[in-house]
């Protein structure tokens, strides 16, 4: 235990909230993960920038790794503490400071909630675009940390388009201002885009100037059962062509057989193989009769065989939690996870290959896929047969992922969409990025973190 180092701290900071209850270790320690067994240092909950900085530099003087701690809901390790590092978690940092009605921002610190800043827009008459199902719990911090994507990206893109600036300690200690809300900034660089998506490697986010843009026209829900896998796509094309989309997500009968078992209920009186659930602009009734003509065309094609879609906001809500609960029922399991994207092209093409691929080297085991397929971004869990050792199991799946590198190399894909390389998918970066492009990842920590305090050992 390295007590004379936080004896140090302690003393430069001593309104520093900090602890070494083991219960404390055990909870921060972790994200949902659950695969590492927690062993930080201590925790630490800085409540300002002058604070976050002054830790950064006692870490600094005094060799001790520092993990950036949001919400934990991180599915790759990224918040992981197993190695005695100093916890610090940001969630004491959770103020809206500003709204500017001119710019349309908010301004907020690291460790406030999505949902709260989705709130807040709509009490200003806009809206924070970036969505998914763990906006109760992820801090905006760590949204920028993974550049965190989710259920509206087709619309809206990812966390990253809502950033117009960025304040961060800089793991040598500075405190940068970065972009300062500008919509237009062409002097060099924009250092703001390396922090976001850099998994807390770099430095910790201490504020956050985030866009917010108009509420988009009311909508509606539909939710298709599809026949077959190259239905998918086929049933995309024409969503896309005929309807304004704000979401266009699948998952096939495994992820609603587990969502069931969590208490979710089927819609449809017969299972199909496939699933997609669409969110579309309904606000007037042209955009509502495309819908109905869209659903004939897809029966007519043989590209779905039933559909339902929402008439309230009620049964709207229960059409998403299909999908958007598919994540909690299968967290008993502690599924092994892969979070791939191909382009939105590459798709069918690849979907074939993957799926002959987990049905050679899966046969048995319990294979759920789901997620944000009008991105190209598919999300495949495994779960443990029952009996199985939990290390013989995961390295089963990580035979199988190297072999589903292969086939992510040969469409051009990627190992992490959204979800981040931390530590689950470091042994994988190789096959997404480039040697000279890891070499200068590399450079630029080094520059940015000089003494290798932020986060090490997750990325790569
Ligand atoms: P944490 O898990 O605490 O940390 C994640 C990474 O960010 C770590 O590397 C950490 O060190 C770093 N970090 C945290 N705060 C800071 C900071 N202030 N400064 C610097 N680094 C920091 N993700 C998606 O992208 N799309 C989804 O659709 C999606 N759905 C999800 C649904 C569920 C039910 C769950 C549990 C997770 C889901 N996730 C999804 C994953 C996760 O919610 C996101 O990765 C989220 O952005 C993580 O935020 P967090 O605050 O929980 O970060
Ligand atoms: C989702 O889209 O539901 C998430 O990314 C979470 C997951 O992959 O489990
Ligand atoms: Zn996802």
């Amino acid at each position: 235990m390295n007590t004379s180092a936080l004896a140090a701290l302690r003393q430069s900071l001593p309104a520093l909230k900090l602890t070494t209850e083991a219960s404390e270790l055990e909870h921060y320690g972790r994200d949902w993960t659950r695969r590492w067994t927690p062993a930080p240092l201590a925790i630490a909950w800085p409540t300002d920038t002058a604070q976050v900085q002054g830790i950064v530099q006692w870490a600094n003087a005094q060799a001790v790794a520092l993990v950036p701690s949001g919400g934990r809901t991180g599915l790759s390790g990224g918040a992981v503490a197993a190695n005695g590092e100093l916890v610090v978690s940001l969630e004491r940092m959770n103020r809206v400071l500003a709204f500017d009605a001119i710019d349309r921002t908010l301004t907020v610190q690291p460790g406030i909630a999505l949902q709260t800043v989705q709130n807040a827009a709509i009490e200003h008459g806009l809206i924070y675009p970036v969505d998914f199902g763990a906006r109760g719990s992820c801090q905006i911090g760590g949204n920028v940390a993974t550049n965190a994507g989710g259920i509206r990206v087709i619309r809206y893109g990812n966390t990253r388009n809502w950033i117009a600036g960025l304040k961060v300690v800089t793991g040598a200690g500075d405190v940068l201002d970065l972009n300062r809300g500008l919509v237009k900034n062409a002097s060099g660089y924009d250092l703001r885009h390396l922090f976001i998506g850099s998994e807390g490697t770099l430095g910790i986010v201490v504020e956050a100037t985030l866009a917010l843009t108009d509420a988009p026209p009311p909508s509606q829900v539909l939710l298709f059962a599809v026949p077959h896998m190259d239905a998918l796509m086929q049933v995309f094309g024409a969503c896309r062509a005929r309807l304004s989309l704000s979401a266009f997500e699948f998952f096939t009968d495994r992820a609603l057989h587990h969502v069931m078992a969590h208490g979710a209920q089927n819609p449809f009186a017969e299972i199909a193989p496939y699933y997609v659930v669409t969110e579309f602009d309904a606000g007037d009734e042209a955009q509502q009769n495309a819908a109905l003509a869209l659903f004939e065309h897809c029966l007519e094609q043989g590209w779905v065989t039933d559909g339902v879609v929402s008439q309230s906001e009620a049964q709207a809500r229960s059409l998403w939690r299909l999908r958007e609960g598919i994540t909690e029922s299968l967290a008993p399991h502690k599924p092994y996870k892969n979070d791939i994207s191909v382009r939105i092209a590459a798709v069918p093409a690849f979907l074939h290959d993957m799926q002959a691929l987990l049905s050679r080297e899966y046969p048995e085991f319990d294979v759920i896929w789901f997620g944000h397929i009008g991105d190209g971004n598919l999300h495949i869990n495994i779960v443990k047969p029952e009996g199985m050792d939990y290390a013989a199991f995961i390295a089963e799946c990580e035979r199988v992922t190297e072999l589903l590198c292969e086939v992510l190399v040969h469409h051009a894909g990627s190992i992490s969409a959204e979800h981040g390389i931390g530590l689950v998918k470091k042994p994988y970066l190789g096959s997404a990025r480039s040697a000279e492009e890891i070499a200068l990842m590399r450079g630029i920590r080094a520059v940015l973190d000089p003494n290798g305090i932020m986060n090490p050992g997750k990325l790569f």
